[in-house]
């Protein structure tokens, strides 16, 4: 079985947290990334804070196969540095065409104002990359010696796995309104973030999708510029606790209260079966570390199920904090 893991919003929901939880739950045979160094995951795992911009957040759980899509595009030394601080590198995959981020590319989204001004670009050099590699001239892993013992058909390895009835995970970044296509242009990123443009990174046909979970947090965030409805003024959204700001760039992330009508949206194009919601604690501060569904205060379970009702999707997960594990999981009681 495939799951499928999409951010429902800006980014920022909450993907390296979900991510982790499942792949230490349910230790899957392989995770797939897909995206580039613009999103960072983060993850805390046994009190300490990682934050990865390359590798599948599973890289801490000792055992699952990693692997780098062919739409995915890496740079080398985020790549390095991420698999020494995890020792992650006997485990790695990278599929011949993903494609390689040089300094260049940061160098000439440093010198494009319409990036720095107008879009709140990341400046990470992917969007430029992205636009060499449809010209052409972009140099992908099959290119670099130092890649080459990591090179393996990921879509081969991937079906390869699934025929053999074993759990991969795919672990998208962005999120749903980020997307070059579906996305509020030009206030996106220079991929398609949605299930179907992440099936296609990864290089799979639909029928393998198996479960699409959207990712959605409590609250709305994102960064850079664009349309944001129902925005709150950051004092307000620091009142409320929901202040976050960005781990790559450090920037304050704007804010907005969730909105169902927009969820149940999202959840339709990208035609998710499950919903993951983040940050139920910021929201309720009762719910903080709570691991069972029945221990939430009452006011977040109505909260939960007026907004089940209204997307149409069982939550199946349910963030409680920063910790990986703090999650309710309720896959096995509501879809088996
Ligand atoms: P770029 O993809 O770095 O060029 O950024 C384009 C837009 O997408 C900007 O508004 C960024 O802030 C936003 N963006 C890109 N990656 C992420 C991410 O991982 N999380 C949230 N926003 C992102």
């Amino acid at each position: 079985m495939l799951d499928l893991l999409i951010g429902g919003f800006y980014g920022d929901e909450g993907k390296g947290k979900v991510a982790s939880y499942m792949a230490f739950k349910d230790m899957p045979y392989m995770a797939v990334r897909t995206g580039s160094i613009n999103a960072g995951h983060t993850v805390i795992y046994n009190g300490r804070k990682y934050g990865f911009r390359l590798l599948p957040s599973a890289c801490l759980n000792g055992k699952s196969m990693l692997a780098m899509a062919p739409g995915s595009l890496i740079k080398r030394d985020v790549l390095f540095r991420e698999l020494e601080e995890t020792k992650s590198a006997e485990r790695l995959m990278i599929d011949p065409h993903a494609g390689v981020i040089t300094d260049q590319e940061i160098e000439d989204e440093r010198n494009n104002e319409h990036l720095k001004g107008k879009v709140g670009s990341t400046l990470q050099g992917v969007g430029s990359a992205e636009s060499k590699r449809i010209l052409r001239t972009l140099k992908l892993a099959k290119d670099y010696e130092e890649l080459s013992k990591y090179i393996a058909n990921i879509p081969d390895t991937v079906i390869g796995a699934l025929e053999q009835d074993k759990n991969v995970h795919v672990e998208a970044t962005q999120g749903h309104f980020l997307s070059l296509y579906h996305g509020e242009y030009p206030f996106v990123t220079s991929r398609n973030t949605t299930a179907s443009g992440v099936l296609s990174e990864v290089g799979i046909g639909p029928k393998y999708a198996g479960n699409i979970i959207i990712i959605f947090k409590a609250f709305i965030t994102r960064v850079g510029g664009g349309p944001l409805a129902g925005e709150l003024s950051h004092e307000e959204a620091k009142r409320l606790g929901a202040d976050e700001y960005g781990t790559v760039t450090g920037r304050a992330r704007r804010v907005a209260h969730f909105d169902s009508k927009v969820a149940k949206e999202v959840a339709r194009i990208n035609s998710a079966n499950q919903m993951a919601i983040t940050k139920l604690d910021v929201k309720f501060k009762g719910a903080y570390k709570v691991r069972e569904y029945g221990k939430l205060p009452s006011e977040a379970k109505k909260w939960v199920e007026e907004i089940e009702n209204e997307v149409g999707i069982p939550a199946t997960l349910l963030g409680t904090g920063e910790e990986a594990m703090d999650m309710i999981d309720r896959r096995a009681e509501l879809v088996g």
